[in-house]
């Protein structure tokens, strides 16, 4: 894993006292509210419905136990002693007081953790396939690459001020994890022949014009990668709109101009950027790759893990679910589910976090992960140690088997603490998760994901089922999209029908799951291979079919 260098540390230790004087500032009334916010959202501190909110960056999810013990004793310390994972890897603090947060920001500088970026109109954190590096399906870890487009792009001088905020998300693996094709940017690793390079997918989004992105270039070589992201930087920063803030993403520009004038335009600007490059890029590449060296893996005996599969069924529905396929057959990676039911979807304690770090330290070569589905992953585990690590996470209720199941429910924060939310997301999602908990292996795989406005943190639009709340005159009102992907094969759901009030949410839903149950071919065929293979129709029937207050909206 990378290391911050001198260099880096020290450039966090300047920025930080920097905000330090701003807010004290703030506090002596030297700054107006007006003055400050911008110098504020540089450092990752928006101000949201009850508090402040401090947004802390998790570079491609991956984490040591030291920064994960850090962001523990900061929710104690300065917090209510817990922190929100979100679907962009970052950490979300929903309390903190305004003039402790220079303290918080000195604290992740310990760790070589910040907030810069993760706000303003620029290249936020780069998100990746939280099981890189690990898992068996990779063509290559994709994280050395996502680190130099880290340090490439933070405070790189020309971007940031874009005329909106940009997001890069990559994959190393053709099982796209990292749902690449809802970024302003998503990168694939693919190979042609013995040589590496990235396909390169442009203008995708999700928020009020959700969009899948489109491949503007099916192979760029990997010493081309640089100069190629930075002219479509480059492009954007010259000819997305800044005139209409709903207008300005990327994905307009390119439904605005075509792929081919926009294809046509970064290849301009791509040859003079080529030309000029040094290719320092390749040695600080190198150089990562070594710092992202796998750990030594151990080869010892996996019977304690055959003797707990075979003999504890509660072991075993652990393994079956929360268990992806490790590069080494030795080894497993664990997700755990931060979505025990009736839980805020991606809320840790500070306990729990201590517990994960401490599980990361001793089986898991200190690794942590976060997923964009805020669960928190151990990539590496010797399999010979699982019997102990469901033990110790069972004592923290961190022990749900519901991975990819019906519980296992992306939310934002909606109106518990958002300021643009109209509508609640994590009372929806805990009403689900309860209400299926006795059916939900039955139901099998099924992706629900929860915004409580139109910007779709939550990523509704690319659940199999995506629920958006709406305020209407007052009243919640939730619109159900239906066949959302997120995946290779990614697609946005399509609007069912008017929505439904709050608190007939989950008996639309269950109609849905009913339907399902009875439309599909046998245990095998998931909801959204039914939907695929049915279409709409029968899932929109079943939705309305009672008439159940479906509110005109
Ligand atoms: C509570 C404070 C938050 C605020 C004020 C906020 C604000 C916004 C806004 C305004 C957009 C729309 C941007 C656009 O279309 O240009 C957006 C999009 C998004 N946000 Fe948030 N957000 C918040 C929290 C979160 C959380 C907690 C998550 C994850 C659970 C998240 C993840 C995302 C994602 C994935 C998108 C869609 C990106 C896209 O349009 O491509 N945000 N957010
Ligand atoms: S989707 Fe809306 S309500 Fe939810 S976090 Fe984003 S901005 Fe807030």
């Amino acid at each position: 894993m990378y290391t911050y260098s001198e260099f880096d540390h020290d450039f966090l230790k300047t920025r930080n006292a920097q905000f330090r004087a701003q807010v004290e500032r703030r506090i002596s009334g030297a700054l107006t509210e007006d003055e400050f916010k911008p110098l504020r959202l540089m450092n990752g501190l928006y101000l949201q419905l009850h508090a402040y909110m401090l947004r802390v960056a998790i570079p491609y999810g991956t984490l040591n136990s030291a920064q994960m013990r850090q962001l523990a004793d900061i929710s104690e310390r300065w917090d209510k002693g817990y922190g929100h994972f979100t679907t962009r890897q970052n950490i979300q603090f929903n309390w903190p007081r305004l003039r402790d947060v220079p303290d918080m920001l000195d604290a992740l500088a310990e760790v070589g953790m910040h907030a810069i970026q993760t706000s303003g109109n620029c290249v936020r954190n780069v998100t990746a396939d939280h099981f890189a590096g690990a898992s068996a399906d990779e063509i290559a870890d994709p994280r050395p690459v996502a680190e130099l487009l880290r340090q490439w792009s933070t405070d790189h001088p020309e971007f940031q001020f874009l005329p909106r905020k940009f997001k890069i998300a990559i994959t190393g693996s053709p099982n796209d994890r990292a749902v690449t094709r809802a970024h302003d940017i998503g990168l694939r690793m693919v190979r042609q022949g013995d040589a590496q390079g990235f396909e390169v997918i442009v203008g995708g989004g999700l928020g009020r014009t959700p969009v899948i992105g489109k491949v503007i270039s099916d192979f760029v070589p990997e010493q081309d990668l640089l100069p190629y992201i930075e002219a479509i930087l480059s492009t954007y920063n010259s000819f997305g709109r800044r005139d209409n803030k709903y207008k300005a993403r990327i994905k307009i520009m390119v439904n605005e101009l075509g792929l081919d004038e926009v294809r046509a335009r970064v290849d301009r600007r791509f040859a003079t950027l080529r030309a000029e490059w040094s290719g320092a890029d390749r040695a600080i590449l190198r150089d990562l790759r070594e710092s992202f060296a796998p750990p030594a893996f151990r080869t010892a005996p996996t019977e304690g893990y055959d003797v707990a599969y075979r003999h504890d069924p509660v072991f075993r529905s652990f393994a079956d679910t929360n268990l992806a396929a490790h590069r080494h057959p030795d080894y497993a990676i664990v997700t755990i589910s931060l979505k025990a039911h009736g839980a805020t979807p991606g809320d840790a304690t500070a306990e729990q976090m201590r517990l994960m770090a401490d599980l990361a330290a001793q089986y898991g070569h200190d690794e942590l992960r976060i997923s964009h589905e805020q669960n928190v992953i151990l990539p590496h585990v010797h399999k010979s140690d699982l019997p102990h690590i469901h033990a110790a996470l069972q004592s923290a209720g961190l022990a749900t088997a519901n991975i990819g199941l019906i519980s296992d429910i992306i939310a934002c924060p909606g109106m518990d603490y958002c300021a643009l939310a109209t509508a609640r997301s994590i009372p929806v999602a805990q009403e689900i998760a309860q209400a299926f908990r006795a059916r939900e292996l039955d139901i099998g795989a099924m992706k629900i994901k929860i915004s409580g406005c139109i910007n779709a943190c939550g990523h509704h639009h690319v659940g199999h089922i995506g629920i958006l709340g709406l305020d209407r005159a007052g009243v919640e009102n939730y619109q159900i999209t239906l066949g959302g992907d997120g995946t290779e094969t990614a697609a946005l759901g399509e609007r069912a029908g008017p929505g439904f009030a709050y608190d007939q949410i989950v008996p639309a839903i269950d109609r849905l799951i009913c339907a399902y149950l009875d439309l599909r071919v046998d245990a095998q065929e998931s909801f959204i291979a039914a939907f695929r293979r049915l279409g709409p129709k029968p899932f929109k029937d079943a939705l309305y079919q009672t008439g159940g207050r479906a509110d005109a909206a």
